[in-house]
């Protein structure tokens, strides 16, 4: 298969979005940064224009994006969404071909494989499969190439966010090493498959299920996985009585992951969770981990603690601990942190509530940018944050959609104890 056009229908759409909408919404969402003067917007647009050229890696970008729904305007997320409903499947006969190749004469121990896919996967496809020993599996293969076009991708990328980037006085070169390394381990399934055993080996979470992985059959470009049957989110939210298991789950892996265990999974995105009406919660997709840094699990968890119990004072200099600080090494000022702080208060009321129920957290958050737009970009973070932020924020849109009502604040406290 050529992988020229591999994508070429979803670029098609892009265009015609990008035209019209990608120029309203960016010029809606800059008009209203205090301060856009230094920003040109055709600069902009021809980002977006350029960014819908290229093949693999504005794919997984656009769903990072798209997670960020409620933070950014709705033309954008348009934009992006229509990367994510990318149709196009590789015939079977291609995936044939691979599979001979990959897996040479091991095809064998396959009683078959199911030529129609089972699922899409942003760089490849799932098919369905049983081997001969009787066990259900997956196969997730990749396009032919994804690889080396990914990297092309990123080179392209980099060459035009870069000076935009520069213009907004935002760290890029930071932002974008970290953004790199994780798109680029997502490209090789021998990587998946031992994040996939970590997170088995270290995670003891009642009612989370890993599926089991297959060594003998995974390369770099073919992974085979135990098939873990169970519901999308949109069909679990039909089962009522199971949010609140569901949710504990998904609220432990988060919490636990990230004081506990330090792994975080940061592929937040819904299509990775699958929910059983016997209370589980399945786990999908190691392409895109994060092993946690001592200093910045440690320092969050004490931020959360001095807010919780009222020592805001506290939190500047814990954060300064964890380098998230101003570039001249200053703790952040209190007019800055302060209505951040009172986010995450706001987030875990102590009182009975649906999680997430106040939606203008987001509407706040997008005031605490716009308000600070430059003191924000005169601070200095640890790039490990990038993939922590946009793994909370998609969390806590997934999360507030079970409306499930309890006392947040203690079960978050209980659970920080046990962390
Ligand atoms: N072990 C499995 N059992 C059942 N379904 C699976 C399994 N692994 C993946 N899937 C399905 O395939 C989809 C794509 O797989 P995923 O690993 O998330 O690919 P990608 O890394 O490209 O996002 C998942 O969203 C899930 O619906
Ligand atoms: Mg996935």
């Amino acid at each position: 298969m050529n992988d020229n056009n591999l994508i070429t229908g979803t670029l098609a759409r892009l265009f015609r979005l990008g035209e019209t909408a990608g120029r309203l919404g960016l010029s809606m969402f800059l008009k209203n940064l205090k301060d856009t003067n230094k920003i040109d917007i055709n600069q902009i647009i021809k980002v977006v224009e350029n960014l819908s050229r290229l093949k693999g890696a504005p794919m997984k970008v656009g769903q990072m994006i798209s997670l960020h729904e409620d933070l950014l305007p709705p033309e954008i997320i348009e934009i992006f969404k229509v990367l994510q409903k990318d149709s196009t499947t590789m015939s079977f006969s291609i995936v044939k071909e691979i599979f001979e190749k990959q897996l040479k004469s091991k095809l064998n121990d396959f009683l078959y494989i199911e030529e129609k896919p089972f699922a899409a996967a942003s760089i490849g496809q799932v098919h369905k499969a049983k081997l001969r020993n009787g066990e259900d599996v997956i196969i997730k293969v990749q396009y032919p190439n994804i690889r080396k076009s990914i990297h092309t991708d990123l080179k392209t990328i980099q060459f035009i966010l870069s000076p935009l980037f520069k213009a907004l006085n935002l760290p890029f070169e930071k932002i974008w090493e970290e953004i790199q390394e994780r798109l680029l381990e997502e490209t090789n399934y021998l990587q998946e498959l031992k994040n996939l055993e970590l997170f088995r080996n270290t995670f003891k979470i009642e009612g989370l299920v890993f599926p089991k992985y297959f060594e003998d059959y995974t390369t770099e470009e073919v992974l085979v996985l135990s098939y873990e049957e169970s519901l999308s989110f949109d069909k679990g939210l039909k089962y009522k009585e199971r949010h609140e298991q569901w949710f504990l789950i998904l609220l432990q892996l988060i919490i636990l992951g990230f004081f506990k265990y330090k792994i975080l999974h940061v592929d937040p995105n819904i299509a990775n969770f699958g929910f059983r009406e016997n209370g589980e919660v399945v786990l999908f997709d190691f392409g895109c981990i994060k092993k946690i840094p001592d200093v910045i699990s440690n320092a969050y968890k004490n931020t959360v603690i001095a807010i919780l119990k009222n020592e805001w004072n506290k939190a500047s200099c814990i954060l300064k601990e964890a380098g998230i600080q101003t570039r001249k090494g200053e703790p952040l000022k209190e007019e800055f942190l302060k209505p951040h702080l009172e986010v995450i208060e706001e987030i875990f009321p102590n009182q009975e509530k649906y999680f997430g129920e106040d939606a203008n957290v987001y509407k706040k958050l997008l005031e605490i940018a716009r308000d600070n737009w430059y003191y924000a970009s005169e601070l200095e973070f640890p790039k490990d944050i990038v993939f922590i932020h946009r793994n909370l924020i998609g969390h806590f849109g997934n999360l507030r959609k079970f409306r499930v009502k309890k006392n947040w604040r203690k079960v978050f406290l209980e659970l920080l104890e046990t962390a």
